[in-house]
């Protein structure tokens, strides 16, 4: 079978594990790749990842020629929460061309069921006059949240609650100009970071518990949401900055799903900025960063995962990679599937490809 042509839209930090992947596997072909940065245009896309032999495959923000392309596919890792509009413009844009998308970008957009009818039906527009599917997922939310307690679950004879957990330490995660930001980091405890205005929390995590109650035949009465911040205990630095005495220093939200007037469904985060802060709050055995998902019932199991990676990484890059697999992985689903918005519950199992 002859590759899926590729073309990769955004190249930060999901977007430079994205196109790596694209570049090295033999069931992939690179034909297009879309940078914003100046600094970036005209650069081959083996430079923007890392790679020494050239691609002949240069960046252009030129999105008619983008669009023009013989492509099967986009991978579009652009930032999308701090431009949401002009995301949800370019997804329309790519998908009436007549190109699939695979899409980290704009959270929220995990589980087509959680969103409201104008958002959900002009993206569904969109795919009809293209022909093409759209499907948004990554490591959380995403993949910890929709497959991962369902493969769980296959082992209960009947399931009580579901909680899905990232206990991650943010403290070498590099991205202050948007994680930093919108959780709050460094700044005092009451500032109105967006993470926290109300209903910010589900709008981007409700769509798991949407997704997870739809999955077990749950009705959802409604969702709560709650969450905290802590303070540094002194001055310190990460890779998000400086984080003064104090200032946000570790979060936690919970996002939880009542059915039938008890809590049954819960994604949840608690991300540090060093892991001795909040000792009471939740983390991996061992002090380790990763996922937790809980499932309670008969029987009860417990499940934690470690992104991790062998050359001595972080987890949180290890995790960025995660995210950029979890899309590259389910293209040729996504090409082979109809027309429409989907989850990775309407694919057919999918896989690592072309390993
Ligand atoms: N669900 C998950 O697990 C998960 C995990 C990670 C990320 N995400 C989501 O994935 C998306 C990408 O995340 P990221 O951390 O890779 O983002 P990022 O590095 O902050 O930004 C990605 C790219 O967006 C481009 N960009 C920024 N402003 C732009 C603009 N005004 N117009 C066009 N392009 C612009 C930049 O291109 P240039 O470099 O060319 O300037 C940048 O490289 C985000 O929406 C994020 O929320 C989801």
């Amino acid at each position: 079978m002859s590759p899926l042509r590729v073309i990769q839209w955004g190249t930060g930090n999901v977007g430079q594990h994205a196109l790596r992947g694209i570049i090295r596997r033999p069931d992939l072909e690179l034909v297009g790749v879309h940078a914003h940065s100046p600094a970036k245009i005209g650069r081959d896309a083996a430079e923007l990842c890392g790679l020494s032999e050239p691609t002949g495959v240069v960046a252009t923000d030129d999105i008619d020629a983008l669009l023009a392309l013989d492509a099967d596919c986009v991978s579009y890792t652009v930032q999308g929460e701090s431009r949401i509009d002009d995301t949800m413009d370019e997804l329309c844009m790519i998908l009436a061309a007549g190109k699939n998308i695979v899409s980290t970008a704009l959270v929220f957009l995990i589980n087509p069921a959680f969103l409201d009818d104008a958002t959900r039906g002009r993206l569904a527009a969109a795919c009809e006059k293209g022909g093409t599917t759209l499907l948004t997922s990554g490591i959380d939310p995403g993949w910890s949240g929709d497959v991962v307690p369902l493969l769980v679950a296959q082992m209960c004879e009947r399931v009580d609650s579901i909680r899905v957990s990232e206990l991650m330490n943010y403290g070498e995660y590099a991205d202050p100009a948007f994680t930093g930001e919108v959780f709050g980091f460094g700044l005092p405890l009451d500032h109105p970071a967006a993470l926290f205005e109300p209903g910010a929390v589900t709008f981007g995590w409700g769509g798991i518990v949407q997704l997870l109650a739809d999955a077990l035949g749950w009705t959802l009465d409604e969702i709560r949401e709650e969450h905290e911040r802590l303070p540094a205990p002194e001055t310190f630095h990460t890779a998000m900055g400086r984080v003064e005495q104090g200032t946000t220093a570790a979060v936690r939200f919970d996002v939880t799903g009542i059915v039938g007037g008890r809590p049954a469904i819960t994604a949840a985060h608690v991300n540090r900025l060093r892991d001795d802060i909040g000792p009471d709050w939740p983390i991996l055995a061992g002090g380790r960063s990763g996922y937790r998902v809980e499932v309670t019932g008969h029987p009860s199991f417990t499940l934690e995962l470690e992104p991790r990676l062998d050359d001595g990484g972080s987890h949180a890059v290890a995790g960025l990679i995660g995210s950029a697999m979890r899309i590259l992985n389910a293209i040729p689903a996504v090409c082979a599937a109809p027309p429409g918005l989907v989850t990775p519950l309407d694919l057919p199992f999918f896989t690592v490809g072309g390993a």
